[in-house]
């Protein structure tokens, strides 16, 4: 209807936010969620047993629990336990992770989990006869590593990260229950002052699809262009 057209245009302001805030979240998320992952990846190819199994166990915790459990944890239990952590030094302090940031944090820790997998694929999926190939032409492991396996490598973590980013605008609507005001947050308002469930609803559909669409189109292109090197 005309009311309902006009609430929507109405809320223009506060919909370009919530793209802002889904963006900024699942963006930085998986920048930060990348490096962690790498680091986890390094832990894990090492040949102490003891750091092997941190890394294991942080990605299978990670992997096998919910995302809604992590991020409430980040936001709600992680500040008190800070805070008793303080206390026994006698100190009293309040503390409190803004809902974008604690948003940020969960998503990077649990994205840095399906990243540090991911890599480990990349890595596995480059033949072994190409160290092999490497190493017999006389080249140090570090020189084989830096131009043989790792650009190998790349080809195939680049695509995944990707679709990390892509998957990542989609679960991290999930932040809306703390509170981060990302694009399903601002739908959810939308539904609540127009009382219409059916449009707000079809129009987050639009948003995130155009979003997950575009990115993905955007990837394909840049893939097309990496097989050419
Ligand atoms: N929704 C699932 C969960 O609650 C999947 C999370 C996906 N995470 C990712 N980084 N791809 O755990």
């Amino acid at each position: 209807s005309v009311f309902l057209a006009f609430s929507v245009w109405k809320f223009r302001d506060e919909l370009l936010s919530g793209i802002g805030v889904t963006l900024l979240i699942s963006a930085s998320a998986v920048i930060l969620g990348s490096t962690i992952g790498l680091f986890v990846v390094i832990m894990h190819m090492s040949k102490k047993k003891a750091v092997n199994a941190i890394a294991t166990t942080y990605v299978e915790i990670l992997r096998g629990t919910p995302l809604i459990v992590q991020l409430e944890f980040v936001y709600f239990a992680v500040p008190i336990i800070l805070q008793t952590i303080i206390a026994w030094f006698g100190k009293t302090v309040d503390i409190n992770i803004p809902a974008i940031t604690s948003g940020i944090i969960a998503v990077a820790i649990n994205s840095s989990a399906y990243v540090s997998e991911a890599i480990r694929a990349g890595f596995n999926s480059v033949d072994s006869g190409q160290t092999e190939a490497a190493r017999s032409l006389g080249l140090p492991n570090k020189v084989s590593l830096r131009y043989v396996i790792i650009p190998q490598a790349l080809k195939n973590i680049w695509p995944a990260l990707g679709n990390e980013f892509v998957a990542l605008i989609k679960e991290s609507s999930i932040v809306l229950i703390i509170g981060a005001p990302d694009i399903m947050y601002q739908i959810n308002n939308l539904r609540a002052v127009t009382f219409s469930a059916v449009e707000p609803l079809t129009l987050s559909a639009v948003i995130y699809f155009a979003l997950t669409y575009s990115l993905t189109r955007a990837m394909k292109h840049f893939e097309k262009r990496m097989q050419h090197d």
